[in-house]
C-alpha cells in the first residue's frame, strides 16, 4: 500500500482573495488597513503582562477547552508543580555545567496533545472490559501515565468498584504523535446481575509538571443489555466462522482492484464469513460503488473512520482501528484474519478445503501466513497481449519474486477469544499457543503498489516461466490466476453483472 500521506493544500486562494481586495478603490484600501489595525490590537491585546501570571485555574480552563467533545461530563483535577504562579520573568533556566557545557532547558506550556483520545470501550467477559483509544505518545515515553477504571452500578444501592486499568501498548516504537492504547480493565470481581452501569477510565498523565486525572465515561449498559452466555459457554456457534478485520484504507484506491479483492475472497471465505473495512478516504465514491452489492447483501460492513485523521498516529492509526475491530466482534466469530487489500489469501488445492485447513490449525490461538510477493508492474501474455489487458489484475500479475530475502512480513489470523489486543503483523497479546509453520497450508500472495494506483498496472509483458527483470529473478505462478474463471463466476451468480463497467 502507498504510505504517502496527503499534499498539504497551498495557501493559493488566500492569495487569491487578497489580490482581489487589493484591486479596489482606494477608500476600500483605507476601510481594510483600519480593520487590520483594529484585528491586530484584538489579536495583540490579551497578552498585555497582567495576563501572563497563569494560575491552576486558567490550566484548567485550557484543557478543558482541550478535551474531547463527549456529550458526558468530564472532571479533571490538576496539580501544577513547576509553573511560577506570579512571575512576569521567562522561565529558562539555563546552567552551565561544571563540564563549560551549557545545559539548556525546555518548559512546557499549555497542552497540545491529547491525554487519551477515545474510540471505544467494549465488554469481554463477565468482569472484564477493553477501553481502545489513543494517548500522546510523549506522555508515554517520558512520563508515567496511568489507568484506573471503575464500574459504576445504574442501581444506586450497589457500590462502585475500581480496579487498576492494565494498559497495552501495541503499536509500540511506531506511534508518532500518538500512540494506541489498549486497556485492560478486569475487576477481580464484578455482579453478574445484568442491572446495568456505567464504565468510567481514570486517566491519569503522571506528567511530573501537569500530573492531570482525566474521568471519562466510555460505556453504558442498560439494565438487561448484557448476553452473559457468551462468556460462559465460548464452544457456542459464532454468527461467523471467518472475519476480516482490514487496517486504515487510505489514497486513491483502484475501483477495479478491490472489486477482484471483495470477489475473490468472498468466495475464497465463503457464506459464513464477513468483511470488516476501515475507511480513513480510500473508500471515495467509485470504490464505494464496488462494495455496495456486497454491503446489500450483508456480506461487508464499513466504518468510517476519517475523523481519526486529526491524531497524528502510525499510518492513519491503523493499530487502534485493527483493536477496535478485535474486540468489536470477538464474540461474533470463531476466526479472525489480519491482512490487506492488495493481499489474496491461497490454499493450495491438495490439502483441502478452507474449513478443513482451518480446522486442522484449530488448537492455536493464532498462526503467522507466510508472504509470496508478486510483481505488480511485469505481467503474463500467455492469452496474447490484448487479451492480457481486459484480465484481472490477479490474472495477468502472475510473476512470482523468487529473489532470496531473510524474511518478509507476515500476516496472521487468530481465534479473538484468545486475544486481548493485536498488531498489525501478529499478535503478542494472547493466551494459548501460536504456529509459524501454517505455509504449506495456507499462503497469501502481494501484489505490492497494485491496489493505489488507478491506470492499468502491467508495464511489461513477459511469457516464459522464468524471467530476470531489473536484476531480480521471478517465476511464473498461476496458483491465483487459475481461479480467476470460477471467480469472475461467482461474482455473477452471487451480485448480477452490476459491476461489469468498473474502471481501474
Ligand atoms: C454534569 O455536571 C453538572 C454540574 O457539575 C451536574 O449538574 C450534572 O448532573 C452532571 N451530569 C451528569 C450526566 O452527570
Ligand atoms: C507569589 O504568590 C505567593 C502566594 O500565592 C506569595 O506568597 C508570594 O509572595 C508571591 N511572590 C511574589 C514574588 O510576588
Ligand atoms: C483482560 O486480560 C485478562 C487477563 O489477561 C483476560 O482474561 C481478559 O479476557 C482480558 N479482557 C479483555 C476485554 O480483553
Ligand atoms: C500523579 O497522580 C497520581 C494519582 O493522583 C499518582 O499516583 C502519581 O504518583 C502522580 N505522578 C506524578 C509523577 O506525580
Ligand atoms: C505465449 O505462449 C503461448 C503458449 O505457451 C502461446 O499460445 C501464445 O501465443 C504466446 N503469446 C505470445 C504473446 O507470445
Amino acid at each position: 500500500m502507498a504510505k504517502e500521506r496527503d499534499q498539504h493544500p497551498t495557501n493559493k486562494d488566500k492569495k487569491l482573495l487578497v489580490g482581489v481586495i487589493w484591486n479596489f478603490s482606494t477608500e476600500l484600501k483605507l476601510i481594510f488597513m483600519s480593520l487590520l489595525v483594529i484585528f491586530t490590537l484584538a489579536t495583540l491585546l490579551p497578552f498585555t503582562p497582567s495576563s501572563f501570571s497563569l494560575s491552576a485555574s486558567d490550566f484548567r480552563f485550557c484543557i478543558s477547552r482541550f478535551s474531547p467533545a463527549l456529550p458526558v461530563n468530564i472532571t479533571s483535577t490538576t496539580a501544577v508543580n513547576t509553573s511560577p504562579e506570579n512571575t512576569t520573568e521567562p522561565e529558562i533556566l539555563d546552567r552551565v555545567l561544571d563540564n563549560g557545557v551549557i545545559k539548556r532547558t525546555f518548559t512546557g506550556h499549555g497542552s497540545a496533545a491529547y491525554n487519551f483520545v477515545l474510540m471505544s470501550a467494549y465488554r469481554g467477559g463477565v468482569n472484564s472490559f477493553a477501553v481502545i483509544g489513543l494517548s500522546s505518545k510523549p506522555l508515554h515515553v517520558y512520563g508515567h501515565p496511568s489507568y484506573r477504571c471503575e464500574w459504576v452500578p445504574l442501581d444506586p444501592t450497589q457500590h462502585p468498584v475500581s480496579t487498576t486499568g492494565l494498559k497495552i501498548l501495541t503499536d509500540w516504537g511506531y506511534g508518532r504523535i500518538y500512540t494506541t492504547v489498549v486497556v485492560n480493565c478486569t475487576f477481580p470481581s464484578l455482579s453478574a446481575a445484568n442491572s446495568g452501569g456505567n464504565l468510567i477510565l481514570h486517566a491519569t498523565t503522571g506528567d511530573p509538571s501537569l500530573n492531570l486525572t482525566d474521568s471519562i465515561p466510555v460505556l453504558t449498559e442498560s439494565p438487561n443489555s448484557v448476553d452473559f452466555s457468551l462468556y460462559s459457554s465460548p464452544e457456542k456457534k459464532k454468527k461467523y466462522d471467518y472475519l476480516y478485520c482490514g487496517s486504515s484504507l487510505y489514497g486513491d484506491l483502484s475501483p477495479q482492484r478491490v472489486r477482484e479483492w471483495i470477489a475473490y475472497h468472498a468466495r475464497f471465505f465463503g457464506d459464513r464469513s464477513h468483511f470488516v473495512l476501515h475507511d480513513a478516504g480510500g473508500i471515495h465514491g467509485d470504490v464505494f460503488e464496488v462494495l455496495r452489492p456486497w454491503i446489500e447483501l450483508g456480506r461487508v460492513t464499513v466504518h468510517d473512520i476519517r475523523d481519526q485523521e486529526r491524531f497524528d498516529g502510525y499510518y492513519h492509526n491503523q493499530f487502534m482501528v485493527v483493536n477496535d475491530c478485535l474486540h468489536r466482534y470477538r464474540f461474533e466469530t470463531k476466526w479472525m484474519f489480519f491482512f490487506d487489500v492488495d493481499e489474496f489469501m491461497y490454499v493450495p488445492e491438495e490439502k483441502g478445503t478452507v474449513s478443513e485447513v482451518m480446522e486442522s490449525l484449530e488448537e492455536y490461538s493464532q498462526f503467522t501466513i507466510e508472504q509470496m510477493p508478486m510483481s505488480s508492474r511485469i505481467c503474463y501474455s500467455g492469452d496474447g497481449p490484448a487479451r492480457t489487458y481486459r484480465k484481472w489484475g490477479f490474472e495477468k500479475m502472475a510473476y512470482r519474486d523468487v529473489k532470496k530475502v531473510p524474511r518478509r512480513d507476515r500476516k496472521y489470523a487468530v481465534q479473538p477469544q484468545n486475544v486481548f489486543a493485536t498488531g498489525v503483523h501478529m499478535s503478542q497479546n494472547l493466551q494459548g499457543k501460536t504456529y509459524h509453520k501454517a505455509e504449506s497450508k495456507i499462503r497469501y500472495f502481494h501484489y505490492h503498489g497494485s491496489i493505489s494506483q488507478r491506470r492499468e498496472p502491467c508495464r511489461h509483458l513477459f511469457n516464459d516461466s522464468r524471467v530476470v527483470f531489473e536484476n531480480n529473478p521471478y517465476v511464473l505462478d498461476t496458483s491465483i490466476r487459475d481461479v480467476g474463471l470460477a471467480v469472475k463466476t461467482f461474482e455473477m451468480r452471487t451480485i448480477g453483472d452490476r459491476l461489469i463497467r468498473t474502471r481501474q
